[in-house]
C-alpha cells in the first residue's frame, strides 16, 4: 500500500506535496519521491526511507510559479526500496505514480524490451510511463495516449502522469485502490489517496470509482469511464486530520481490520492465476531435495505458522515442524539439512526470529523469509523471500499481517502441492478457488460488526477467557486470545478443544467465559462435545459458527462456507472485532497498548 499526491496550480508545489505526503506516510514509508514541472524545466527527487530523508533533499529546492507536481511515499511490492525503485518512475519526458500492483507488467516489459526500451527499476510501475510515451508518439495526442495505457493494464493502480507533452495537465486512473481529487474556488487541482492531504485545501471532493480515469488542468477536471464521461458526486471533506489519517475509523487497529479485504486481494494478485499458483520471486529449485518444513516466529506470526503447518503436512504431504524462535535460538536444535527453513514475520526485525534465521542459515540450510516489510533485517539475510503485501500495519496488534501471512503460507504449500504433483488440476483449481474467494469472506458486514460491539459489554467482568478450537481452528484461538489479551488486558487462553479435559476445565465456572470455534467443515461434533462439557459445568459460552448452537449464551452465526480455510478468515475477522469492541469498552488505548512494541528488536 502506498500513497500518491498530486497538485496543479501556482502554490509553491514541493511544500504542497511533502505536506501531503507527511499525512500519507502511514501507508508505508520505504522510500519517497516528487516531480515538479513548471513550463518546460522538470524536477524530481527521491529519497530511501522515512520522508524526513526526502524533506532534507530537497530543503534547497523551491518550486514557485504555475506547474503541476505529483509525489509518492512507497510500500516496495516489486523491487527493492531503493532511490532507482522510488516513484516517480522517468521516461523520455514523462513521470509516473502509481499506488497498486500490474499483474501483467512483465509481458507488457517484455513487449517494450522488443521495441528498445531501457528499463531502470525493477518495479512493476515503470512500465506505464513507457507504455504512455510509446502511445503518444504513435497517436500524437496524450490523452488518447494515456487512455490506451490504461486500456492494457491488468491489476490495481492509483495512476498520476505528469509529461511534458501536455505540460498544465495531470493524467489520473483509479482501480481498486483508492484515488480522490479536488479543487478550490480558484480552479487548482489536487489529487490524493485519502482525505487527510486534502483537509485545508479544498471544501469537497470527487471520490473516484474503479475503472475511472481522464485528466485535470487548472479549472477543468474531466472524468471518464468506458470512454464516456462522467459527472460524479461530489462529497463534503471531514476537517479533523487525525481522523482522516484513520478514514473514519476509531482506531488504527480498526482500519486494519476493514482493509484485510483489500490487502488480500494484493497479496494474491500476479500469484494466483488460472487455477495455479506462480511466485516471481521463488524458484521451483528451493524445494529440490526438501524432505521437511520448519518454520519459526513469534506471537500472531508464530500462529500464522502454526495455522500453515496443517496445510503443509494435510495438503503438501511433507513433514513439518514450527518452533517458537525465542525457544529455538537455545535448544540446540537438531537441524537437518534437507529442511527449508521458513521464518515468518511482519517487521522482519524480531531479535529472536532473525537470530533463529542465522542459525539456520549458518547451518546450511535453504531458508525462506515471508515477510511484510521489504530492506528488513530479514528479507536482507534469507536466502529467498515472498512479501506478504499487508502494507505498513500500525496497530501493535496484529491483524491485516497475520491474514497476509497465512494467506501467503497457503499459496507456498498449494505451490509445492502443484510442484509435486500432489494435488490433481481440479483439487488445485478448488483451492486457488478458495483463495480467490477470500477478499469477500474478509468484508466486514456492518451488521456482524454491530452485533458484536453490542455483546461485548457482557465480556467486560468474569475471571478469563478460553478461547477454543481444533486444527486450524485451534492456532486460530491461540490468535483470538492474544488479540483480546494484548489490548484488553484481560486474561484469556487458547487451547485444542480436545486438552480440556485434561486439566484446563478444573477453571470452569459461570466466572469464566469459553469463546468456541465450530466450524461446520473441520470436526464439527468432536468440537461440540467438548463445548457441550463446559457448558455443562455453567461456563458462559459464546458460539462461533454457521449451525445453531442450542447450548451457548451467546451466539454469532457465520456464513455456510465450502473451505475450512473460509471458515477460518470469517472466523478471524469475528475474533479481531471482538477484542476491539472489549477494548474499546474497557477505555484502552487500542492501537498503543499497554507494555507493548510494534517491533521487538530486543531478546
Ligand atoms: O514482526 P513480527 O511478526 O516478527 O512480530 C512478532 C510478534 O512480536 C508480533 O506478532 C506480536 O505478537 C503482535 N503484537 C501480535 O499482535
Amino acid at each position: 500500500m502506498c500513497g500518491i499526491v498530486g497538485y496543479i496550480g501556482s502554490k509553491e508545489k514541493k511544500s504542497i506535496i511533502l505536506s501531503g505526503l507527511k499525512e500519507l506516510e502511514y501507508r508505508g514509508y520505504d522510500s519517497s519521491g516528487i516531480a515538479t514541472m513548471s513550463g518546460e524545466k522538470i524536477d524530481c527527487f527521491k529519497a530511501v526511507g522515512k520522508l524526513s530523508n526526502l524533506e532534507e533533499k530537497t530543503k534547497n529546492f523551491t518550486s514557485d510559479g504555475f506547474g503541476v507536481a505529483i509525489g509518492h511515499t512507497r510500500w516496495a511490492t516489486h523491487g527493492k526500496p531503493t532511490e532507482i525503485n522510488a516513484h516517480p518512475h522517468l521516461g523520455e519526458y514523462s513521470f509516473v505514480t502509481h499506488n497498486g500492483i500490474i499483474e501483467n507488467y512483465q509481458e507488457i516489459k517484455d513487449e517494450l524490451e522488443k521495441d528498445g526500451v531501457n528499463f531502470l527499476s525493477q518495479t512493476d510501475t515503470e512500465v506505464i510511463v513507457h507504455l504512455f510515451e510509446k502511445f503518444n508518439e504513435e497517436l500524437k495526442d496524450p490523452f488518447k495516449a494515456f487512455e490506451k495505457t490504461i486500456s492494457k493494464l491488468v491489476g490495481s493502480y492509483a495512476i498520476l502522469i505528469i509529461s511534458k507533452a501536455a505540460g498544465d495537465t495531470i493524467f489520473f486512473a483509479k482501480n481498486a485502490v483508492p484515488m480522490i481529487i479536488g479543487q478550490d474556488d480558484n480552479g487548482e487541482v489536487f489529487f490524493s489517496s485519502s482525505d487527510a492531504p486534502l483537509i485545508g485545501y479544498v471544501k469537497d471532493v470527487v471520490y473516484l470509482d474503479d475503472k475511472m480515469y481522464g485528466y485535470a488542468k487548472k479549472g477543468v477536471v474531466e472524468i471518464y469511464k468506458n470512454h464516456k464521461t462522467i459527472k460524479p458526486q461530489k462529497h463534503a471533506l471531514p476537517t479533523d486530520r487525525s481522523y482522516a489519517q484513520k478514514e473514519g475509523f476509531r482506531f488504527f487497529m480498526e482500519k486494519e481490520i476493514y482493509e484485510q479485504s483489500t490487502v488480500a486481494t494484493e497479496t494474491m494478485m500476479g500469484r494466483v492465476k488460472n487455477g495455479t499458483i506462480k511466485f516471481d520471486e521463488i524458484s521451483p529449485e528451493i524445494f529440490d531435495g526438501i524432505d521437511e518444513i520448519v518454520l519459526c516466529a513469534c506471537g500472531t506470526s508464530y500462529h500464522a505458522a502454526l495455522t500453515a503447518s496443517y496445510l503443509f503436512e494435510r495438503v503438501a504431504k511433507i513433514r513439518t515442524k514450527v518452533e517458537i524462535a525465542s525457544e529455538f535460538r537455545y535448544k540446540e536444535p537438531f537441524l537437518n539439512k534437507n529442511s527449508l527453513f521458513i521464518v515468518v514475520s511482519q517487521s522482519g526485525e524480531t531479535a529472536d526470529t532473525l537470530e533463529a534465521l542465522k542459525i539456520a542459515k549458518d547451518a546450511g540450510l535453504k531458508t525462506l523469509a515471508i515477510c511484510n516489510v521489504d530492506n528488513s533485517s530479514m528479507v536482507r539475510l534469507a536466502g529467498n523471500v515472498i512479501l506478504t503485501r499487508a502494507g505498513i500495519e500500525k496497530g501493535v496488534a496484529s491483524t491485516k499481517a497475520f491474514t497476509t501471512q497465512v494467506m501467503t503460507l497457503w499459496m507456498v504449500v498449494l505451490y509445492l502441492a502443484n510442484l509435486r504433483k500432489i494435488l490433481s488440476n481440479d483439487e488445485l483449481k478448488n483451492e486457488t478457488k478458495a483463495l480467490l474467494n477470500l477478499p469477500k469472506v474478509l468484508e466486514v458486514d456492518p451488521k456482524l460488526h454491530e452485533k458484536i460491539r453490542r455483546i461485548s459489554k457482557h465480556y467486560l467482568h468474569g475471571h478469563g477467557f478460553f478461547f477454543i478450537g481444533r486444527d486450524v481452528f485451534y492456532p486460530l484461538a491461540l490468535e483470538g486470545a492474544l488479540k483480546l489479551k494484548e489490548i484488553s488486558y484481560l486474561h484469556a487462553e487458547g487451547y485444542a478443544s480436545g486438552e480440556m479435559k485434561h486439566g484446563p476445565i478444573a477453571l470452569v465456572d459461570e466466572g469464566l467465559f469459553t469463546i468456541a470455534l465450530l466450524p461446520k467443515n473441520t470436526l464439527y461434533e468432536k468440537t461440540k462435545s467438548n463445548v457441550e462439557e463446559i457448558a455443562a459445568r455453567d461456563g458462559f459460552v459464546l458460539a462461533i459458527s454457521p449451525l445453531e448452537f442450542e447450548l451457548s449464551d451467546d451466539f454469532i452465526k457465520t456464513s455456510e462456507q465450502e473451505h475450512f480455510m473460509s471458515e477460518f478468515f470469517e472466523m478471524m475477522v469475528v475474533l479481531q472485532l471482538f477484542a476491539l469492541e472489549i477494548s474499546i469498552r474497557l477505555g484502552n488505548d487500542v492501537d498503543m497498548p499497554r507494555n507493548l512494541a510494534k517491533s521487538v528488536t530486543v531478546e
